[in-house]
C-alpha cells in the first residue's frame, strides 16, 4: 500500500476544514496544566503529535466551562480569559504542521468533588451521587441552567478567539448527558420525562454556542449513544439523540461512546485496557454512522494501524482516534508515510497513563519516557558529537532502552545478558496471560536494536573481566534486582516470593496467604495467578486499601478475579512471622495500629511481595575502576547537562547504574533512567 491509496492517509473534508488524514487524538486530560492553564509542557506535548503528522488533536479533556465544575484531574479552566493566549500559541504551533486543533468543553456535573477549586457545591440534573467521585450533588435549579448555558457560550467564544478550529462537547458521564439518562435524571419539570425534555438542556447549549460562534467554527459532540446499562440510556434512545443532534444544524460531527463511567468497572469497558478485547465499540460506532449519515469519530482501544485502517476502509468511521497509541508514539502518521509502520512504538494497553491522572499525577507512558517531557528529552534522539564504545549489562527494559538510545546517538553498543532471553522482569509479569501485551515493550526494543546493529550477547553472567574485555569507555549497569522478603520476626526461610509464583517455580495449592506491602502489580499479578489456579487465597496488606500503587483502571480486572474467586482481602494487617506446624504453615498477623492485636492463619503456603533488592555486585566491582566512581551530579542531570563528574583520573570508563539495579521501582522509572542519562551521553 502506498501513501496515495492508504485509506488512513486520505484527507477528510469537515465543512470548511480539511483534515489532512484520518487519524486523530481524542480528548484526554493529561494533567500537564498549571493552575488550569495549558502552559509550555501542554503545548509541546500536542506539538509533538503535530510534528508526527496527526490530522487533528483534540486538546484538553473536559476543559471546564464553569467554576462550579471544579477540576477533577487537572482540567483546563475554559471559563478564564487567561486561557486564550496559551491556547493560541498551542494552536499556532500545531497549525504550522498542518494539524487541526480543537478542544473538549464540559461541565462535569456530578463527576467531580465539592472540596476542590472554589468550593462551590456540585450539581446534577437530579441529586444522585456518582460512586467514583463521591460528591452528593444538588439538583440543578433554573438559575444554574441559565448560568451554565451562558458559560458554555462564553467558553466557546474564548476557544474561537484562540484560533482553534473547533470544539467538542463532552456528553458522557457529565452534566449534558446527565439530563439524557434515566439513571441520573428524575426531574418532573421541562428538563425531565420525555426525550425531548431530557434533551432540552443540550439543545439550549448547542443553540446558544452556535449562535455566538457562527457557522464557520466546528462544533462537535462526544456523546454516549448507548449506556449499555439497564437503568441508563438505551441504545434506541441514544441513537435517536445522535440522529436529532445530526439533524439539528448546530453540530458538525458525532464522536461516539458506548457505556457508562460512573465507577471504575464501567469506565474500564469504555476505555478498555490490556487483556481486554480490542476495538470493542467500533462496529457500534459504524452503526451510528450508518443510521445518522453524519461524520462520525470514535476511539476505544484501536491501538494498531491495521485496525484503524480497517475502520476507515470499511466506512465505520470518518476519523479514527488513536489516543493512547499517540501517547506511546506521537509519530505514528510520519512512520506510516515513511513506510515504517513496523517501527511504531506499540501502545501495550498498560494504562499507566490514565491511572496516574486519577491518582493525582500526570499522564506518563509506561514505556515512552519522552512523552510530556518534550521540553527536556527529545523523542527523536540526536547523534552524539563524540562517539563512544558502550557496554550495557542487562537486557531488561532499562538495559534495552539504554542500548537503543546509545545506538541512536551513534555509539557502538554491546549488551550482555545473563539469561538466554531478553526482558528481565517483564518475562515474569507476562506469565499472567492477561498481561501478555507487555512483551511489546521488549519486542519493540529488540527490533530497534536489530535495525541499529546492536549485538546482544546472551548467557553471559558478566563479571568485571567480561565487561573490560570490550574495552568500553561507557558502562551501563542495568542488572535489575531480585525478589526480597519483608523483615519478619521469624520464618523468612519459609515464605515463597511472588516471583516464584509468577515464574511457575512454585505451584499454588491448598490455602495461600499472600502478604503484599509493595502495593503494585507484582503482588496483584501473583494473587491473580494463585486465585486462577484454584487455591484458596487471602490477600493481606498493611495499607488502608490494597495495592495503593496501582490505579483504578488496572484495579478492575484484579478485583473482578478476586470477586469471582472469592479471594479474602484483609487490610490494615501486617505479616509478623511464620512457623511450621506439621504439614502447615502458621502465619502470625499483627496490626500497626494496635500492639496487642495478633491473629494466626494456618495455611499451605505464605507468599510475600516486598519489591526487589538491587543486583549491585557488578556495579560495586566496576566502581573503583571507573572515571566517575559511579557518581552522578543530579543537579546537572536535571538541568540536562553532562551529569558525570571526574573523580578518578585513572578511570578507564564512565559508569552508570539504572533501573532496579539502583532500587526497586517500576518499568517507567527504569526506562526514564535509561533515556535521561543516555540521551545526554
Ligand atoms: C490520560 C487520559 C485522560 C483522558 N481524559 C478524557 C477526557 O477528559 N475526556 C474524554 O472524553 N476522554 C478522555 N480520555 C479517553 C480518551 O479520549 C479515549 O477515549 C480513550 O483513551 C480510548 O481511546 P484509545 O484506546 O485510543 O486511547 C482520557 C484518556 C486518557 C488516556
Ligand atoms: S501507558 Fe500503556 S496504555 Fe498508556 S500510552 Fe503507554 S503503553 Fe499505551
Amino acid at each position: 500500500m502506498t501513501a496515495s491509496n492508504d485509506p488512513l492517509l486520505q484527507p477528510y473534508q469537515l465543512k470548511h476544514l480539511t483534515l489532512k488524514n484520518r487519524i486523530m487524538s481524542t480528548a484526554h486530560e493529561p494533567a500537564y496544566s498549571e493552575e488550569g492553564m495549558p502552559t509550555d509542557r501542554y503545548r509541546l506535548y500536542h506539538l509533538e503529535k503535530a510534528k508526527g503528522g496527526i490530522a487533528l488533536t483534540m486538546t484538553a479533556g473536559s476543559a471546564v466551562v464553569s467554576p462550579d465544575s471544579p477540576p477533577a484531574f487537572g482540567n483546563l479552566h475554559a471559563y478564564r480569559d487567561e486561557i486564550v493566549p496559551w491556547l493560541k500559541k498551542l494552536a499556532d504551533d500545531c497549525h504550522e504542521y498542518g494539524t487541526a486543533v480543537m478542544i473538549q468543553l464540559t461541565h462535569l456535573g456530578r463527576r467531580t468533588g465539592w472540596n476542590r477549586g472554589d468550593w462551590l457545591p456540585v450539581l446534577a440534573p437530579s441529586p444522585i451521587r456518582e460512586p467514583a467521585h463521591r460528591a452528593f450533588p444538588k439538583e440543578a435549579e433554573e438559575w444554574d441552567i441559565e448560568r451554565i448555558v451562558a458559560d458554555y457560550a462564553s467558553a466557546a467564544q474564548r476557544m474561537q478567539a484562540a484560533g482553534l478550529d473547533g470544539i467538542e462537547f463532552e456528553a458522557y458521564g457529565h452534566l449534558m448527558d446527565g439530563f439524557w439518562s434515566p439513571a441520573t435524571n428524575r426531574r418532573d419539570d421541562e428538563f425531565g420525562g420525555s426525550l425531548e425534555n431530557r434533551m432540552r438542556f443540550s439543545t439550549i447549549v448547542t443553540e446558544a454556542v452556535r449562535k455566538v460562534v457562527g457557522p464557520d467554527f466546528i462544533v462537535g459532540i462526544r456523546l454516549v449513544a448507548d449506556e449499555d446499562w439497564e437503568k441508563g440510556l438505551s441504545r434506541e434512545e441514544g441513537v435517536e439523540i445522535a440522529s436529532r443532534l445530526a439533524r439539528s444544524g448546530t453540530i458538525d460531527f458525532l464522536n461516539i461512546i458506548r457505556g457508562h463511567i460512573d465507577h471504575d468497572a464501567s469506565l474500564n469497558k469504555v476505555i478498555p485496557i490490556q487483556g481486554m478485547p480490542a476495538s470493542p465499540h467500533l462496529d457500534f460506532a459504524g452503526e451510528v454512522r450508518a443510521a445518522t449519515k453524519f461524520p462520525v469519530f470514535h476511539a476505544a482501544r484501536i491501538s494498531d494501524v491495521a485496525t484503524a485502517r480497517h475502520a476507515i476502509a470499511e466506512g465505520k468511521l470518518d476519523m479514527v482516534g488513536m489516543t493512547r497509541a499517540h501517547i506511546a508514539d506521537p509519530h505514528i502518521v510520519k512512520k506510516i508515510m515513511a513506510g515504517e509502520e513496523a517501527r511504531i512504538r506499540p501502545c501495550v494497553g498498560a494504562t499507566y497513563c490514565l491511572d496516574r491522572i486519577y491518582e493525582g499525577g500526570e499522564a506518563l507512558c509506561i514505556h515512552n519516557a519522552a512523552t510530556s517531557r518534550e521540553a527536556e528529552i527529545p523523542h527523536d534522539i540526536a547523534k552524539a558529537k563524540v562517539l563512544r564504545k558502550a557496554v550495557v549489562i542487562g537486557a531488561g527494559p532499562a538495559g534495552l532502552e539504554a542500548a537503543r538510545v546509545l545506538a541512536e546517538r551513534g555509539h557502538k553498543v554491546d549488551v550482555l545478558e545473563a539469561t538466554s532471553q531478553a526482558g528481565g522482569q517483564v518475562n515474569l509479569l507476562t506469565r499472567n496471560p492477561r498481561r501478555k501485551e507487555m512483551v511489546g515493550i521488549i519486542d519493540w526494543r529488540l527490533s530497534e536494536l536489530e535495525r541499529l546493529g546492536v549485538n546482544i550477547h546472551y548467557d553471559v553472567y558478566a563479571g568485571a573481566d567480561d565487561v573490560l574485555a570490550f574495552e568500553p569507555d561507557l558502562v551501563i549497569v542495568a542488572t535489575g534486582g531480585i525478589a526480597q522478603s519483608p523483615e519478619l520476626d521469624a520464618g523468612e526461610e519459609l515464605v515463597t516470593s511472588s516471583w516464584d509464583i509468577l515464574a511457575g517455580a512454585i505451584k499454588p495449592e491448598g490455602s495461600v496467604l499472600l502478604f503484599d506491602d509493595n502495593g503494585g502489580h507484582q503482588g496483584m499479578s501473583a494473587a491473580e495467578v494463585i486465585a486462577n489456579a484454584g487455591a484458596e487465597l487471602e490477600l493481606v496488606s498493611p495499607e488502608r486499601f490494597f495495592a495503593p500503587e496501582m490505579g483504578g483502571m488496572n484495579h478492575v480486572p484484579y478485583a473482578k478475579t478476586f470477586a469471582e474467586r472469592n479471594v479474602r482481602v484483609t487490610i490494615n494487617t501486617r505479616l509478623k512471622s511464620v512457623r511450621r506446624d506439621g504439614n502447615s504453615l502458621v502465619a502470625t498477623l499483627g496490626s500497626d495500629f494496635s500492639e496487642t492485636t495478633a491473629t494466626e492463619r494456618r495455611v499451605s503456603q505464605v507468599v510475600v511481595e516486598h519489591g526487589t533488592m538491587a543486583n549491585a555486585d557488578l556495579y560495586l566491582e566496576l566502581k573503583p575502576m571507573s572515571r566517575n566512581l559511579g557518581a552522578v551530579n543530579y543537579d546537572a542531570l536535571i538541568r540536562r547537562q553532562p551529569p558525570l563528574p571526574v573523580r578518578n583520573d585513572e578511570g578507564r570508563f564512565d559508569l552508570i547504574r539504572i533501573g532496579d539495579a539502583v532500587s526497586s521501582r517500576n518499568i517507567h522509572a527504569a526506562i526514564h533512567d535509561a533515556l535521561r542519562y543516555c540521551s545526554l551521553l
